[in-house]
């Protein structure tokens, strides 16, 4: 199963597709979690691709393009992936075509998350991520379990693009540049819509019923 998860900051990409990849045997690719490795290590790319982040703004096409294509000729995908904030423009879903193409791997579905920016501001505002293994919580939705060895109180932090300024320029940008995607998609025939708003189990009940239905689970 091959997928792009699509919506705006805050929609619940990563939460649904940590959830789903265990489920589908896939992979799950990150762009933003790449670049945020990039940034810990310290990494020219990283140091690069810092100032855009903190801004609100998409790194450029170029940069995340070249990782995204090495991270999929690197295989090990299990039974296929799921890009998670991949594509963000037209630029990068006609590339990402083009690569897939090459190695006659088509995409089987572009997951669309809707929300509300209500929704979204109250769920940024509110996420706070573990520094050693990246699993992502709620203060309210997701609090961190203090039973957890690892996800313990000084290593959660809160994402420096989480605060209420940088959500509205992201969402500005979002509305921009990566909304036109949906059309694209939809024009394609593999979009699939959810409602965001709905917890993480009822959205991927709905998706398995979907795939299942559609024979694309084996
Ligand atoms: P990225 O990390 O991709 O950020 P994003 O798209 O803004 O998405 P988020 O990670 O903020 O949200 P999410 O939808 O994954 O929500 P989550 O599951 O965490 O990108 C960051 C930056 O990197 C970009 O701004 C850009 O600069 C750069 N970048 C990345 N990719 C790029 C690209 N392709 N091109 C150019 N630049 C790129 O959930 C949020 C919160 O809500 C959590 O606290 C969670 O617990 C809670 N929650 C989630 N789902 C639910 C639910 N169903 N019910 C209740 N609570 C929920």
């Amino acid at each position: 199963m091959r997928l792009v998860l699509l919506g705006p900051p805050g929609a619940g990409k990563g939460t649904l597709a940590v959830s789903l990849k265990e489920k589908l045997n896939i992979a799950h690719i990150s762009t933003g979690d790449i670049l945020r490795d990039e940034i810990k290590n310290e990494t020219p790319l990283g140091q690069e691709a810092k100032k855009y982040i903190e801004n609100g703004e998409l790194v450029p096409d170029t940069f995340v393009t070249r990782l995204i294509e090495n991270r999929l000729s690197k295989g090990n995908n299990g039974l296929g992936f799921m890009l998670d904030g991949f594509p963000r423009t037209v630029h990068q879903a006609e590339d990402l075509d083009k690569i897939l193409g090459k190695i006659k791997k088509p995409l089987d579905y572009a997951l669309y998350l809707e929300s509300t920016l209500p929704v979204i501001i109250e769920r940024l505002s509110g996420r706070r991520v573990c520094r050693n293994c990246g699993r992502v919580f709620h203060v309210v939705n997701h609090p961190v379990n203090e039973k957890s060895p690892c996800c313990v109180l000084p290593d959660i932090y809160q994402r420096a693009d989480d605060n209420e300024e940088t959500i509205r320029k992201r969402m500005d940008v979002y509305m921009q540049s990566t909304k036109p995607i949906i059309d694209y998609y939809a024009q394609k025939g593999i979009l699939f819509k959810l409602d965001s708003d709905k917890d993480t189990p009822e959205l991927e009940d709905a998706l398995l019923k979907r795939f299942n239905e559609d024979g694309k689970l084996h």
